[in-house]
């Protein structure tokens, strides 16, 4: 499969286990993982550390000149930590806040033209799986594999809590079920590329999946596609 490098979008709503079957693959497949949802968590700690009002376009565009984001490869953790700045901010785009406030950051068109003309630019040698909410619909509608992932939401309420229980342990199942309830809201009904399940997006269904079922599963899809590329 390897001279037959293809794109790999992810989409789906927050805590579907994207992340984690994104860098699954990318590990089996030596392809790079990009965390597109980092990407608005970067930005949206920068709109909070600067005090930047983002109802204000001239403000957002002036912060968005300031702002340089770039995947770190970590050997220790083998996936890419986020870098705003030259800073390494992989654990403060975790907070509750930024949760909080990234979904109305990431609704802004100028906010999204920026992310995605990086994003774009991320999938020009191929070898590449991404995830987020927008990946086969705008960032790269001609992917060979898009796959829209969902699951019960009592069992990704769990997943996120246990996730920010780790660094947060003061966190309760009520906070982490109302912000994502009030992420899907805002994801799915903005104006600006929201979250749908492109047509050839192949749903996954994974909350009685284990991380090893759900490998096989994809995987056998990724050979399809980069074999139907060989002959092609
Ligand atoms: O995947 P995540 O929960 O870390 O994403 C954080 C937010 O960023 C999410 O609420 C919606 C937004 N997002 C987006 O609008 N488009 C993407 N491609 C990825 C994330």
């Amino acid at each position: 499969m390897a001279g037959n490098k293809i794109i790999i979008a992810i989409d789906g709503y927050s805590s579907c286990g994207k992340s984690t079957i994104a860098k699954q693959l990318a590990a089996r497949l030596g392809y790079n993982y990009i965390d597109s949802g980092a990407m608005y968590r970067a930005i949206t700690l920068y709109f909070l550390r600067n005090g930047v009002n983002y109802n204000n376009t001239d403000e957002v565009l002036a912060a968005l000149a300031d702002i340089n984001l770039s995947f770190v490869f970590n050997e220790t953790s083998q996936s890419s930590d986020i870098h705003l700045n030259d800073e390494d901010v992989s654990l403060p785009i975790r907070d509750m806040l930024v949760s909080e406030k990234v979904s109305p950051v990431a609704a802004i068109r100028e906010v999204r033209s920026f992310a995605v003309a990086q994003q774009k630019r991320m999938g020009r040698k191929k070898g590449i799986v991404m995830d987020g909410r927008d990946i086969g619909t705008v960032v790269f509608p001609d992917a060979e594999l898009k796959i829209f992932m969902v699951a019960d939401p009592a069992v990704r309420v769990m997943r996120r809590f246990k996730e920010m229980y780790a660094t947060n342990p003061h966190i309760t199942i009520d906070e982490v079920r109302h912000n994502l309830e009030l992420r899907d809201y805002i994801d799915s009904t903005r104006e600006e590329s929201p979250l749908h399940r492109a047509a050839d997006a192949i749903l996954l269904d994974n909350s009685s999946m284990t991380r090893d079922e759900q490998l096989d599963k994809v995987i056998g899809w990724v050979k399809e596609r980069a074999l139907s590329k060989a002959v092609s």
